[in-house]
């Protein structure tokens, strides 16, 4: 196992499952302002007060006072740790560091045994580049990184960076063990946020992603970004409905809230069938009573097809009395399903509202009273087509709400783009979970753009795969 060096920052920590990889050296790169400086220094801070493990601050400013002062604003008093031998702040020129770095017993190598130094950060490596050609450049770093290795030292080389530097990936991002970057985005076209990312760590398993982090009166404090799928336990809870997709479940903290709304926000373009058919296959072999309005796009026998690849059996299920189906179009039904579809083609809105208070609800509600749980799906946009978007406008917020009082759990699906800007917020709003999944070009992606728990998810990757449930997200 690779000992791990703490650095003691929030988040940062838990990012690197641990720390530090100990006696690694990784550069940590930023534009200006963006805390390179504040993170490294922290890094030696925590490692003295926190680890009893000394630290040497080299900077290439001749008087490095402008550090010991914007450092006192976190409340770190660096002259007394200097005056108890725990660390060394060192202005030196770049030169004079490679010669002394060098020598055997030069003055680095005394330093380091002096104060018995296990952390080193360098503010700022890109001051070795400095006129020198490329190929000089390339050795200086190749010179320093063995030195690091020599001394063992778990080093942070501070390298400023700006996103106008283009696309080529520097020299030192592949001689050196990790790679950390600050970054100042634009968000929203509102602010600017700062985020921390790790692209490369050697020996540890990270968690990926960008992580917003703040500069606070004790330093960097990093907010963890929604944890990935393999970060979170599976969760037992009776409150969850299982979507039958792992990686689905484990974003959602479990599963589906049991007895609330979720809307699944998709376009034709999306692979989407399969996380349907996932979930109504999950509650059809859990027992539950199912309605589903069946769509244009998709005959009761295309559905349970579908159902069958993942193992659930739409015709037992009818059998059983606990699956019904809503039919808007003239279709026809295979003769042993004709009990379970309502057929609703010939009804005006009015009479077809009157038709599910009148039939469907009071056949839900005694079931309810039995302790039988419910799940209902539909494709709201074949209502919208139906029965257009007044219709949905004046319902679905009451309907939704009934259902939730109920303790009902919904699917919806629905495409927000098709339906307007408009209709979509108010869906969002009446309806207390949203997936949206989408095609970007060659890829699908899935993420959860609202939660009972208020925490949206960052964009997964949506993978088919072979076999049962057909879909994985990464
Ligand atoms: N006490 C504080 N509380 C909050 N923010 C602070 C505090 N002190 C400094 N900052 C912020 O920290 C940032 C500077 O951090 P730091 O000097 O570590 O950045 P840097 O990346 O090293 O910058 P440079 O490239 O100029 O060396 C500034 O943007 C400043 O606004
Ligand atoms: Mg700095």
């Amino acid at each position: 196992m690779v000992l791990q060096t703490a650095t003691g920052i929030t988040g940062l920590d838990n990012i690197l499952g641990g720390g530090l990889p100990k006696g690694s050296a990784v550069i940590v790169e930023g534009a200006p302002g963006t805390g390179k400086t504040t993170l490294g220094m922290q890094f030696l801070y925590n490692g003295i007060t926190e680890q009893n493990e000394a630290g040497i601050f080299i900077t290439f400013e001749e008087f490095p006072d402008q550090i010991y002062h914007d450092m006192k604003s976190f409340g770190w008093d660096l002259r007394a740790l200097e005056r108890k031998n725990q660390l060394r702040v060192i202005g030196i020129s770049p030169k004079i560091l490679l010669e002394e770095m060098q020598k055997s017993n030069g003055l680095f190598e005394q330093m380091v045994n002096e104060i018995n130094c296990e952390r080193l950060v360098i503010d700022s490596i890109s001051l070795l580049r400095t006129g020198d050609s490329e190929k000089t450049i390339r050795e200086v770093l190749y010179t320093l990184r063995n030195i690091l290795r020599k001394f063992k030292l778990t080093s942070l080389l501070i390298q400023e960076r700006s996103d106008l530097d283009g696309n080529s990936v520097p020299f030192e991002h592949y001689i050196f063990d990790g790679l950390i970057r600050l970054s100042l985005k634009e968000h929203l076209e509102l602010f600017r946020q700062r985020t921390l990312e790790v692209l490369k760590m050697r020996g540890t398993c990270i968690m990926e992603g960008e992580h917003i982090y703040r500069i606070t009166e004790n330093g960097i404090y990093v907010l963890l970004a929604s944890k990935t799928a393999a970060d979170i336990q599976e969760s037992t809870s009776d409150f969850q409905l299982k979507t039958g997709i792992p990686s689905l479940d484990a974003i959602l903290g479990g599963g589906l809230d049991k007895g609330t709304i979720y809307m699944l926000d998709t376009n034709s373009k999306a692979n989407y069938r399969h996380i349907v058919a996932s979930i109504l296959a999950q509650r059809i072999n859990s027992g539950d009573r199912i309605l589903s309005l069946l769509s244009s796009i998709q005959s009761i026998e295309e559905l349970a097809s579908l159902l069958e690849k993942h193992k659930a059996d739409v015709g037992k299920g009818i059998e059983e009395n606990r699956m019904y189906f809503i039919e808007h179009y003239k279709r026809s039904i295979p003769e042993k399903w004709q009990d379970a579809v309502y057929h609703v083609h010939t009804l005006d809105n009015k009479s077809y509202n009157l038709f599910l208070k009148n039939e469907i609800y009071p056949k839900m509600n005694s079931d309810l009273n039995k302790h039988k749980n419910w799940f209902i799906y539909y494709d709201l946009n074949a209502i919208i087509n139906e029965r257009g978007t007044e219709y949905v406008l004046r319902h679905f917020a009451t309907e939704t709400a009934a259902a939730r009082s109920l303790g009902m759990s919904v699917l919806v699906l629905c495409n927000f783009k098709e339906v307007g800007i408009q209709v979509a917020s108010f869906l969002e709003r009446s309806c207390n979970g949203v997936l949206k999944t989408w095609v970007d070009g060659s890829y699908q992606y899935l993420q959860i753009t609202k939660a009972s728990n208020g925490e949206i998810s960052k964009p997964y990757l949506v993978e088919n795969i072979n076999d049962c449930p057909y879909i994985r997200l990464l």
